[in-house]
Parts: structure tokens; C-alpha cells; sequence
């Protein structure tokens, strides 16, 4: 991380010339909950040691200059006139000016210089870690004294508006509300949040890479969504005080069944039954039982692929030959899904073998290699430097 924030902040300073604020913005993992947060549901991620450093000075005029170390690509653009780019990254970073303007914050322009070491587009969620710290730096440099989870919304709005994709709010919040050695309980619903503890010595957490990157997962994602909307509205003629999946039990949607198309009630038995998951899982960690623990995030991935359909081939691949590493414990994909990574529960000793195994597997069944990346549970987003009073 030491030579991140130096390669950030050499690259700011050579570029222009002045001292910046410097901050970490990490990417999240989520050991269990997914598809939830939607549906005011609940889930259970933490922020992770993968982050993006982002380094900023405010300007006073209306210009934004924008570097992107990864990409290796400058962007400029005026806050009078804030449109999507073809490069597409500078969208998540509008996307945050553009919600502060239209709350009607008096900002001006920005320099900013990013970089990281959150695997892009993996599902860890590297788009919220540089929508939330954009969102942070803002709030930090004009002294706007929003919450953290001010911020969050902010971010997901961006997301929502600016770039088009409906997620939910756990990237964010987790990203922004990180701490050490804990995940977030979130309720989707109150927006509010528990810690659990979740650093014993002896387990670790591995991400385990596809290298595939689906724009299918945009377009389904919000597909979902309408469908989960849909199961809704169906049980609103039976049950009118029910707002969100997360008002619905199983015995109501088996009640019910006949009024459903088979795939709406599929994906909305899978949201109900994914929050009930969560909620035993909290149990499992207050007990520290990491097995039964395992045994959800594998429930959760046979839900996903079965019953609410995001997961892909070589998702699957990756779960199953981790499944059979002794020493794991759970295995699932992670984030949006048809792409992306998978996270698995491991024993500090069986990471060796995991990493062979799971490397051989893959290489023999689709001819690559997937990235694996043992990852912590750290600090959410926060001030690294000040050089910028
Ligand atoms: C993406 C979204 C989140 C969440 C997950 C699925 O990461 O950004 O809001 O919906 O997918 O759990």
C-alpha cells in the first residue's frame, strides 16, 4: 500500500504541481447476502486491503482535470458540463459532482490522480470504492459535514443516475463503514448497521478470479430487479402492507405460488431465503462457528446459480473445485455475478493447496488461469495525508 500512495501522489504532484489530500478507498468483499440489498434486505460485507488511493485538490473554477494511473488516461471536463465519456470511468467520478450540484452544494472543480490494486470490474466493487471516496474528499475539502452514510447515498445515486446501473447500497456503505477484523451487518431497509467480528487467526478469506468481465451482468442485474418488483406487486393484492421482498415469508409466497410466472417466484424465494441465511450467519459468527458458517455461503451459491441465476460456468467451477479443498470451509460467488470472483472461507493451512488445486482446475477445464487473492478485513475510506489545508 506504501508504494501506492507514493506512486499516487509523485504522479499528482509531477502532473499538477501542487500538494494533494490524500486518501484510501477500499474495495469490499460480501461472505454472505447477495441480491438483498434491493430488497431492503440485509447483508454482511466488510471493506478489504485492496483500495484505491486517490489524491485531490480543489480548484477555483469550474474545471475537474482527472488522472487515472491504471489506465494511464487523462479527463477533463468543465461541472457546467458534466456527459458521459467513452473512457467511462471519469462517469462514476461526474456522477458524484453531478448529485453534490443538484443538492445544490456550491463546489468548485478538482485535480485528482487514482490508483489501486482492487482487481477492476471482479466484483469487489472498485467502482464504489472511487464513487464513495470521490463523495468523501468532496465532503472533506468543503467541510459539508455529511455522515458517512450521506455519502453512500450520494454515491449510489451516482451510480444509479449518472452511470445507469440500479445497484444497491452495500458497496458503498461497506467501503465507507469499514473497520479492522469486522463486517457490517446492514439493514438494507433502516440503513443501519452492526459490527461482527470476523478475524480469527486461524481462517482467511480467498477471492478467487474468473478473468471474466460480463457486461451481460448491467442488464441482467436490473432484469432481477424488475423481477423482484414484480413478485411484489403480485403479493400486494393479498398482503397491501407489504412494501419490499423483505415484508415476504416463505409461507406467503407458497400460498401464493399459483399467481407467479415459475421464474419470478424462483428469484423471490431465493431473496427470502437469502435473508434468512444472513441473519443465521450473524448467529454462526456470535458462536464462532465457522462451519455451519461455510455451510450458508454454500447454500447461498446454490441459490444464486438455481434459483436466482447469476452465476456462470466458470463461477462454478471455481466453487466446486475449492468445495472439494479440505480446509475450506465455504466457497460462493461474489457481487453481481455472471462474472467476477468467487470468496471462500479457508483454514490458514489448506491455502496452499487451494491455490493449486483451484489454479489446476481451472487452467484444465477453460484454459486459463484465474487470480487468486488472499484479502483482509480493513479500515474503511479514510485520510491518508493532508498536504491540502
Ligand atoms: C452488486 C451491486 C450491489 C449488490 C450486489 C449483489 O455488487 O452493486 O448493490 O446488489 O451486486 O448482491
Amino acid at each position: 500500500m506504501e508504494k501506492l500512495v507514493e506512486s499516487v501522489k509523485k504522479s499528482f504532484e509531477e502532473r499538477f504541481q501542487r500538494k494533494p489530500l490524500l486518501i484510501a478507498s477500499p474495495g469490499r468483499i460480501n461472505l454472505i447476502g447477495e441480491h438483498t440489498d434491493y430488497n431492503e434486505g440485509f447483508v454482511l460485507p466488510g471493506a478489504t486491503d485492496r483500495v484505491i488511493v486517490l489524491a485531490a485538490a480543489a480548484r477555483d473554477d469550474q474545471r475537474c482535470r482527472f488522472y487515472s494511473l491504471d489506465f494511464d488516461q487523462e479527463f477533463e471536463v468543465s461541472l457546467a458540463h458534466l456527459k458521459k465519456s467513452s473512457l467511462r470511468w471519469p462517469d462514476y467520478l461526474e456522477g458524484v459532482f453531478d448529485q453534490f450540484l443538484k443538492m445544490g452544494f456550491k463546489i468548485k472543480g478538482l485535480d485528482l490522480a487514482f490508483g489501486g490494486n482492487i482487481p477492476i470490474g471482479a466484483g469487489m466493487s472498485s467502482s464504489a470504492a472511487l464513487e464513495g471516496g470521490l463523495a468523501f474528499i468532496i465532503n472533506h475539502i468543503y467541510d459539508l459535514k455529511l455522515d458517512l452514510l450521506r455519502l453512500a447515498l450520494i454515491a449510489q445515486k451516482a451510480e444509479n443516475e449518472f452511470v445507469g446501473l440500479r445497484c444497491g447500497i452495500m458497496d458503498m456503505y461497506a467501503s465507507l463503514h469499514g473497520q479492522p477484523g469486522k463486517v457490517l451487518k446492514i439493514d438494507c431497509r433502516s440503513l443501519i448497521h452492526e459490527y461482527y467480528p470476523f478475524d480469527s487467526p486461524e481462517l482467511r478469506v480467498i477471492i478467487s478470479d474468473t478473468g471474466i468481465r460480463r457486461e451481460l451482468a448491467s442488464s441482467e442485474y436490473n432484469v432481477r430487479r424488475q423481477q423482484c418488483e414484480e413478485g411484489v406487486r403480485i403479493l400486494q393484492a393479498y398482503y397491501p402492507a407489504i412494501k419490499s421482498l423483505r415484508d415476504v415469508s416463505l409461507e406467503m409466497l407458497e400460498e401464493n405460488k399459483p399467481d407467479f410466472e415459475p421464474v419470478i417466484w424462483k428469484r423471490c424465494a431465493f431473496v427470502v431465503k437469502e435473508n434468512m441465511r444472513v441473519e443465521l450467519a450473524c448467529q454462526d459468527l456470535l458462536g464462532q462457528d465457522f462451519i455451519s458458517f461455510g455451510r450458508r455461503m454454500r447454500e447461498s451459491h446454490l441459490g444464486l446459480k438455481d434459483e436466482y441465476e447469476v452465476s456462470s460456468p466458470e463461477l462454478n467451477i471455481l466453487v466446486e473445485s475449492a468445495s472439494k479443498v479440505p480446509g475450506v470451509l465455504g466457497s460462493r460467488m461474489m457481487g453481481a455475478g455472471f462474472g467476477g470472483c468467487t470468496i471462500s472461507l479457508i483454514e490458514v493451512e489448506a491455502i496452499e493447496e487451494f491455490k493449486k488445486k483451484v489454479s489446476a482446475d481451472y487452467l484444465r477445464i477453460t484454459g486459463y488461469q484465474p487470480t487468486i487473492h488472499l484479502v483482509r478485513i480493513e479500515a474503511g475510506t479514510r485520510i491518508i495525508e493532508n498536504n491540502n489545508n
